[in-house]
């Protein structure tokens, strides 16, 4: 055989073994010595599954719990996350599981959330989007880390306060459709717009709003300051749908509750399902217990949001009045208790926006209209990035004044 030949034969031979190798290090391998090192340790969980981890009894669970109906009760937890919960009641507040062969560390301990949400260690990095995510919210400041963060933030943070509120001008943003080219397109109109203004003289700045601060920053000549195209996209996709789905679905559940207590429409007055994700840098420790790099943790808000041991045994109930005197009262000062905008150095930088413009909506139609449920609604809660009504959810809008359409 030539060496030509035998090269030809070679290499494939080579890189079939390397890739065989890794897969046999990644899947059956690296999962049980994982397995083992937090199992020694008082951490168990489902056992880890050769390639779909645990997966298909995820998908099973998740399968049956919605087929039920659930009538009206508020008892979310079991119908939208069955494995967790049924998995906290087997294996404890922290367990593991598998995501794939991927090992993910289910966190419901308020002491270890904190620890993980406070992140001072720096140990605990956002994990990163998968590609369909990371192409619909674009790679802004929900994912980025580091000084890229810092100077993000910075800029958000900015925008956000209480007085400059006032100044948003959420329709600029409105204009976005889903698919990550048109988004593309629309984000480019709308800061081209910006700059002609200010090119034909027609405004002497890009605006004090938060897409203002963006091209003022992305228009810096100071390097380190400086905000690149790419950046001033994305940071645009993360807040459209960063805010807009958010505030949607948090309308539409106190439109219902609303609806169905309807005592509360006098007085007036939840968040992303699937948990906070975080990954392991590196082998750090937690409480007490050693993790090893490369691993996921998932903070399952829902699950310490609905726990007994904070709440009561009545944690289903719609009950606002446990907050009267605050949030602080209510879950006795425990931070971890209640954190629908997340915890520590990367919680939410629309809180204050989304709850004002919240209320604001809600006071609007609060004014004008009594809200009562219709008979064709089906209580029917779906996880989609955030708590879906499956079918909707259809109320019956009675006028309070003779004179109001
Ligand atoms: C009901 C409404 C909302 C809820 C429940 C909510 C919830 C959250 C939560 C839980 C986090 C922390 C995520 C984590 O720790 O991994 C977060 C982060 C974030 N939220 Fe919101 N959010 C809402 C509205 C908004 C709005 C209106 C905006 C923008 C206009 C926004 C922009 C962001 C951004 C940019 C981050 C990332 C902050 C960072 O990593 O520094 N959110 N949100």
């Amino acid at each position: 055989m030539s060496a030509l030949m035998k090269l030809v034969v070679l290499v494939p031979c080579a890189f079939f073994l390397i890739a065989l190798i890794n897969f046999l290090y990644d899947y059956l391998w690296r999962p049980p010595r994982i397995q083992n090192m937090l199992n020694s340790q008082g951490i168990k969980g489902p056992p880890y599954r050769f390639i779909h981890g645990n997966n298909k009894e995820v998908t099973s669970m998740r399968k049956e719990a919605l087929s039920k109906s659930m009538g009206s009760t508020d008892e979310i937890f079991p119908r939208v996350q069955p494995h967790i919960y049924s998995w906290i009641n087997r294996y404890g507040k922290n367990y593991l599981c598998w995501n794939g062969n991927r090992a993910e560390l289910v966190i419901s301990e308020p002491e270890l959330v904190k620890e993980v949400m406070r992140n001072s260690e720096k140990a605990f990095p956002k994990a990163k989007p998968s590609f369909y995510v990371s192409k619909l919210f674009g790679n802004g400041l929900v994912f980025i880390e580091g000084e890229k963060w810092v100077k993000h933030r910075k800029l958000s943070n900015n925008a956000f306060h209480g007085e400059s509120l006032k100044l948003w001008k959420s329709a600029d943003l409105l204009e976005s459709e889903k698919l990550a080219k048109e988004i593309q397109d629309c984000v480019m109109k709308i800061v081209k717009k910006r700059e002609d203004k200010v090119v034909n003289g027609e405004a002497d700045s890009f605006g004090n709003d938060f897409l203002g601060l963006l091209v003022k920053a992305y228009q810096d000549l100071n390097e380190k300051k400086k905000l690149s195209w790419e950046d001033l996209v994305d940071e645009c996709k993360t807040f459209y749908f960063a805010g807009q789905e958010t505030v949607n679905s948090l309308l539409a559940w106190t439109v219902l509750l609303l609806a169905i207590h309807g005592d509360w429409q006098e007085r007036q007055e939840e968040s992303p399902p699937n948990g906070l994700v975080r990954g392991v840098e590196r082998e750090v420790q937690l409480g007490k217990v050693v993790l090893p790099a490369n691993i996921d943790l998932l903070v399952p808000n829902i699950a310490l949001h609905h726990d007994p041991h904070f709440w009561g045994d009545d944690v289903h109930l719609f009950k606002p009045e446990r907050f009267a005197e605050g949030i602080a009262k209510a879950t006795k000062c425990n931070a971890a208790a209640y954190f629908p905008f997340g915890l520590g150095p990367r919680s939410c930088v629309g809180m204050t926006f989304a709850t004002t413009e919240t209320k604001i909506a809600l006071s609007m139609i609060l004014q004008h209209y009594a809200i009562t449920l219709s008979p064709a609604y089906v209580h029917s809660p779906m996880p989609i990035i955030t708590l879906q009504p499956q079918h909707g959810i259809q109320v019956i809008l009675e006028s309070l004044h003779n004179n109001d359409a």
